[in-house]
């Protein structure tokens, strides 16, 4: 049995084999649409969400397959004190496959370790959103061509932002990328990371404005500032505006760089952008329902 907890869980010729599939999926849904039968996914999510859960249940009925779950932590027993250890074993009675987003870093870890079916992280806590990263390198993959030679910036919230700490690691297997950090200097990339960069000798800048990087850039990966994560309120509101990507700045960059964003958005890119062909973050959440149902299927040996 397998499980998926971190976007290297799976070897890049594995994840090519599982992009492979999910173009497939894209061209002919209709194909794939029994697939499931007779499977049910659990979506158990003690914390918001509405791509990952609604995407992971289109994708398992999309394969024929049914749905249940708990779209918050009041609604289930964890409201009256019950592990996610023993939650697991229960929902294992009740599903073949489980997504989980929690909290709480390593929640999803420690359920895989009781578990009697395959479990995915979907997003625990500052730590890693794998199949976000899943949906990115796929949208990458389908509108550039390849996963490897261009240069991207993260711009944002890189302290707290799991969509990015995920996607670095994913992408520092590949060829000739080179990553620009964009943020402010509270907010700045962890540590850890840039010291993994340095190590593999990958190519790195952090810098604090956008206008001063975004002519370099082949793809710009936007994201939130995650106020669910800071200690106080007066912080997040110093520091939500600081990054606005406006039809604007966007004159700045090349005509094929690809603005990518995890969504959800606040403030950090105007709607104006969104009529910008560059701008891909809608048909990237797209990707994301093919990606899933490939993983759904990889998961439950079903390719
Ligand atoms: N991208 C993402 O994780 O969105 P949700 O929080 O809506 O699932």
């Amino acid at each position: 049995m397998r499980h998926l907890m971190n976007p290297l869980d799976f070897s890049t010729d594995e994840l090519e084999e599982l992009f492979s599939l999910a173009e497939d999926i894209s061209h002919d849904t209709a194909k794939y649409a029994h697939v499931c039968d007779g499977k049910t996914l659990a979506t158990c999510f003690y914390e918001p969400s509405t791509r990952t859960r609604l995407s992971f249940e289109s994708a398992m009925i999309k394969l024929g397959g049914q749905v249940l779950g708990f779209s918050e932590a009041s609604s289930s027993s964890a409201a009256k004190g019950e592990s996610v250890s023993d939650t697991i074993r229960v929902i294992s009675c009740y599903a073949d496959i489980c997504a989980m987003r929690h909290p709480k870093e390593g929640a999803p870890m420690v359920a895989a370790s009781r578990s009697g079916i395959p479990v995915i992280n979907a997003g625990d806590g500052g730590h890693q959103h794998p199949t976000q990263t899943l949906t990115d390198l796929m949208t990458i993959r389908a509108l550039r061509g390849s996963l490897s030679g261009f240069t991207i910036g993260l711009c944002g919230d890189l302290k707290f932002g799991r969509t990015v700490h995920s996607l670095i690691e994913a992408l520092m297997r590949y060829k000739d990328i080179k990553f620009i950090f964009i943020s402010p200097p509270e907010l700045r990339i962890p540590d850890y990371i840039t010291d993994e960069l340095r190590d593999a000798g990958i190519e790195y800048e952090e810098v604090i404005k956008l206008e001063d990087s975004i002519g370099d850039l082949d793809i710009l990966y936007m994201t939130r500032v995650q106020r669910e994560r800071f200690f106080n309120e007066e912080d997040y509101v110093r520091l939500k505006d600081f990054y606005i990507l406006t039809a604007e700045k966007l004159q700045l960059a090349r005509e094929d760089m690809l603005v990518l964003h995890p969504l959800p958005r606040v403030n950090e890119i105007s709607v104006e952008v969104d009529d910008d062909p560059r701008a891909a973050y809608f048909k990237q959440a797209q990707y994301g329902v093919y990606v899933r149902m490939a993983l759904i299927m990889t998961l439950l040996g079903l390719n």
